[in-house]
């Protein structure tokens, strides 16, 4: 692969809030570095269907603080196949497409390494995703704004839970990752945190209600971090057959924490990413995602930034059990 005079842009996986401010970025950075730059929208979809629209400063005008995502996004079955990708590289070459930059999560990130892989394409990331759990990054694109939702929901269900002196099982996103649910609960005052990198969360139910409850608090926040089997809806009912003295209720957060306007965080993380993508090309590097770590712009290879193993540190953990005493 040559010279890099035109990249492509592209969202994929679940959106996040500050993914139009990546966009912005990188367009603004990539045309005042000298390129052209191409939109493709509904992620990797559109790069196989050709939806694919060239980008100037305009169109990235007052996007900054819009929530979802302007390009659209997908998750491809399609692009998981040789053949899908084959069909995504060709418009590649057609389109004069020299290098693309995903803007995603695990997926898409993981997406970006085997596309790169097989066809010696440049292909940069961006971390965009609420769930936090990329590695070599200190937090993601959406995560920050998704907690402040999060934080202003358990603020408002705290208000009708003491009213009523009720338990509340309040689940949240994050995947398989409990970042937002741990790092929620601490910012919300809640009495516990039930995450799955905790593998004694049932140990931690039987110590909340004997702590908790039995020091008489008028409610009590649990935040779940969602799984198929031990969501919210599992603990509530938990506590209903083995402490029917209490009154519990369940509010499942949902879609609502991937949407909003971001906060000034994401934004400035946005944009300061979208800008290092364009340096990161003009260095000559690919198959990174860039991060921020201890406040400095980083590249991190795609194999490091998709192993599914972040740790939560044991710190916060701490912290919020001294503190819902
Ligand atoms: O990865 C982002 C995320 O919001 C996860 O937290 C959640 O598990 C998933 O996407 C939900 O995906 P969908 O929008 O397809 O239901």
């Amino acid at each position: 692969m040559g010279k890099i005079n035109c990249i492509g842009i592209l969202t994929s996986g679940g959106d996040a809030p500050g993914m139009n401010a990546a966009i912005r970025a990188i367009t603004r950075a990539g045309i005042a570095a000298g390129l052209k730059v191409k939109g493709i929208y509904r992620g990797y979809e559109g790069l196989i269907n050709k939806e694919i629209k060239d980008f100037t400063t305009e169109n990235v005008s007052n996007i900054i603080q819009r929530g979802g995502t302007i390009l659209k996004t997908a998750r491809s079955k399609e692009f998981m196949t040789p053949e899908g990708r084959k069909k995504a590289y060709d418009n590649m070459v057609e389109q004069g497409i020299d290098a693309l930059i995903v803007i995603g999560g695990n997926g898409s990130l993981a997406g970006a390494r085997i596309f790169a892989e097989e066809f010696d394409v440049p292909c940069i990331g961006l971390p965009g995703t609420i769930d936090n759990d990329l590695n070599g990054t200190d937090t993601t694109i959406g995560y920050d704004t998704t907690l402040n939702t999060i934080v202003e929901c358990v603020d408002k269900i705290r208000d009708t839970a003491t009213s009523h002196e009720r338990i509340f099982f309040i689940e949240v996103m994050g995947r398989d990752a409990g970042f937002l649910a741990q790092n929620g609960a601490i910012a919300s005052g809640a009495e516990a945190a039930i995450i799955p990198e905790d593998s004694t969360n049932a140990d931690q139910l039987e110590q909340f209600i004997s702590r908790g409850i039995r020091k008489s608090k008028s409610s009590s926040m649990v935040i779940v971090s969602e799984s198929p089997k031990c969501g919210a809806m599992y603990y509530a009912d938990r506590v209903k057959n083995e402490y029917p003295e209490f009154d519990v209720r369940v509010s499942i957060l949902g879609h609502l924490q991937r949407g909003g306007s971001p906060s000034a965080s994401d934004r400035i993380l946005a944009s300061r990413l979208g800008v290092g993508a364009i340096r990161a090309l003009q260095e000559g590097q690919r198959n990174v995602m860039i991060g921020i770590r201890n406040d400095e712009v980083v590249y991190v290879p795609f194999c490091n930034a998709i192993k599914s193993d972040k740790p939560i540190k044991k710190e916060l953990i701490d912290v919020l059990g001294i503190l819902s005493i």
